[in-house]
């Protein structure tokens, strides 16, 4: 038999099924981590730089044109903001602060706006519900319902500012509760707003939707007992998954604002029994008031922060003096005075 097996072909054959061991290794390393991820469970927030990425790709001519990368398999999440504004209210910091989030941007008191709503009424609700109606089969993944205004009282920010607010707002979180309120203070709102059997039929300040609160609930809820205490951080900015939001039929949505479009009760009330209502709606018990201080640090990734107690944490929000806050704020402060900010813009 002539010397086949050189010590150069034995070299050779070594080499070869070594790669080959290799090869297999990484398919199967590869094909597993893939499976993984095309799960449901293993679905997790992508960056948003990555979501950037798969819009732009959209644009190719072809699917098979596309580069092929390692998170090809997994469907890029959706994120929006639906924002209740007013002609006079400018939004336009949500483009340039985030490019990356769907926006609309709903003006309530302009019918020849892009996005309008049928009739303003029940302030923020008529614009929240809309939306749903309008989207239900087509929602987005993860939805920011919010306010217009950059700066306004009740963002819960230092500087009451809405950029830092949203920048740090963790979409993993919602991910996970399917509901999140944006705010963790509770100095409005928490422990227990309202007291809808105790409260019924009084009239408090105007602002106060207590009196009400019953009567709307069992004609909202009627399959609901109504609650003895309910209590939510105030003020109706939260975000709701598509998932959650689709746990109710688009008819309720429908009901729902039916039931603003056809109320007798004035708008800062109707307005008001929603916002003590979007969490009993999405899932949480009526009184939902996390301490603070987990609140601060699963809703904005701000952790071990100093609480003095359940509701407020040392260099977090403070009730301002007034609602409105100055002109120049903020770098002009409640007397006028020149002011730095109290926290970064990041
Ligand atoms: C809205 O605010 C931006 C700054 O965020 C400003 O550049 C723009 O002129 C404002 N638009 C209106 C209509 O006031
Ligand atoms: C949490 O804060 C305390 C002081 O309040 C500090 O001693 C500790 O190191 C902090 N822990 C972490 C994980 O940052």
């Amino acid at each position: 038999m002539p010397r086949l097996v050189t010590a150069r072909n034995a070299v050779i054959l070594v080499n070869v099924l070594v790669l080959s061991a290799l090869f297999l290794h990484l398919r199967f390393a590869l094909f597993d981590r893939n499976a993984s991820a095309a799960s449901p469970a293993g679905l997790t927030h992508l960056p948003d730089e990555l979501y950037d990425e798969q819009q732009a790709n959209e644009a190719s001519p072809t699917p098979s044109e596309r580069p092929l990368k390692a998170n090809a398999g997994i469907k890029p999440r959706r994120t929006a903001v639906v924002v209740a504004s007013q002609r006079s209210e400018n939004a336009t910091w949500l483009i340039d602060y985030f490019p990356q989030w769907e926006k609309n941007i709903y003006q309530v008191d302009d019918p020849n706006a892009p996005l309008t709503v049928p009739k303003n009424k029940g302030r923020e609700s008529m614009v929240y519900l809309t939306y749903i109606i309008d989207h239900y089969t087509s929602l987005p993944d993860n939805i920011l319902f919010v306010h217009p205004t950059r700066y306004q009282w009740h963002n819960d920010d230092p500087d009451y500012d809405g950029v830092p607010m949203l920048r740090h707002f963790q979409l993993p979180y919602l991910e996970k509760e399917g509901y999140a309120n944006i705010r963790c203070a509770w100095s409005l709102g928490c422990p227990n707003e309202i007291k809808p059997l105790d409260e019924q039929g009084q009239h408090r300040e105007a602002i106060h939707a207590g009196g009400a609160y019953k009567l709307a609930f069992q004609q909202l809820f009627p399959e609901t007992e109504v609650p003895s205490a309910v209590g939510v951080s105030c003020c109706a900015q939260f975000a709701a998954t598509k998932e959650k939001i689709m746990e109710r039929k688009k008819e309720e949505y429908v009901k729902y604002r039916d039931w603003i479009l056809e109320t007798d009760l004035e708008d800062a009330i109707s307005g008001r029994i929603f916002e003590y209502s979007w969490h009993i709606i999405f899932g949480k018990p009526a009184v939902h008031c996390p301490r603070a201080e987990d609140c601060y640090c699963n809703v904005f990734g701000v952790c071990n922060l100093t609480c003095e107690d359940q509701g407020s944490c040392a260099g977090r929000y403070s009730l301002p003096p007034y609602a409105t806050l100055p002109q120049g704020w903020p770098y002009i402060g409640w007397e006028g005075e020149e002011r730095q900010r109290a926290a970064p813009e990041e």
